[in-house]
């Protein structure tokens, strides 16, 4: 696992869009493993701007998108199909026939046996984008006692309930389960970036860059099995977190 600490989490979101540009650019018909939350905005929003000013071409682009909350169809502002079309495809030459977010709705099992097979369809993503949650989850992944191979309908813990409740208008209407890809299907993918930043997220960190083991109590740190992740974290967040290089 690759650590690198920035300035500023407005430089991690560059160098993480940097990464996912090179991917395009090696290969036009790259497949992008994509996550939502309010950490890789910039990183979207920098991937836009190098596609109108500099022809970042996403015409032959494939994704396929982590999760997506179970009970909340692709018209709600707060899913996660909705999101992605806000904040990446509606604003690239991306054809929205090549992009995957589960549906979340209907057969669950249905839909998790369906995100599988698009993580591994045509070869596993070339880079798989990822935030963490305050408690280590990667997708929706929960910390716990042991973690789901598969994609999976996974019920949300109340850290993440709470943690989401600021993207709702009640706490009542989060959704309390999602369909999420497994640590499997994650830590299949060719590379993984995964950017953090605030004070939110430096327990999870710290479990990260503490020592060289991995604990189902925070799930990222799977992550160190991987031969080619890097951890995207900017100083402030490294200090809190105790990361010596
Ligand atoms: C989102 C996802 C989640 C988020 C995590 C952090 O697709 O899979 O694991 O990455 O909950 O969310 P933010 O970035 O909002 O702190």
């Amino acid at each position: 696992m690759n650590v690198v600490v920035t300035k500023s989490y407005e430089a991690s979101c560059k160098a993480a869009a940097d990464m996912i540009a090179k991917a395009i650019q090696a290969n036009p018909a790259a497949k992008l493993g994509l996550a939502t939350g309010s950490t890789p905005l910039p990183i979207y929003k920098e991937l836009i701007r190098m596609h109108t000013q500099e022809g970042l071409d996403f015409s032959q682009v494939r994704t396929v998108n982590l999760d997506e909350y179970c009970g909340i169809d692709a018209s709600h502002p707060q899913s996660y199909r909705y999101f992605m079309n806000e904040n990446l495809f509606n604003h690239v030459n991306i054809d929205k026939k090549n992009t995957y977010v589960p549906s979340g709705m209907g057969n669950l099992e249905q839909n998790a046996a369906e995100l599988e097979a698009k993580v591994f369809e045509g070869g596993t993503p070339a880079v798989q984008l990822l935030g963490i949650g305050s408690n280590g989850h990667v997708g929706f992944n929960e910390a716990g006692s042991r973690l789901t191979a598969q994609s999976h309908v996974e019920p949300l813990v109340e850290t993440t309930i709470n943690d989401n409740a600021r993207f709702f208008e009640k706490r009542e209407d989060v959704p309390t389960q999602a369909v999420s890809m497994g640590m499997k299907g994650i830590l299949a993918a060719q590379s993984i970036v995964l950017v953090a930043t605030g004070a939110s997220k430096v327990e999870a960190i710290r479990g990260l860059v503490q020592d060289d083991c991995v604990y189902p109590q925070n799930p990222a740190t799977f992550l160190k099995l991987h031969p080619n992740a890097t951890i995207i974290i900017d100083e402030e967040l490294a200090k809190q977190a105790g990361y010596k290089a």
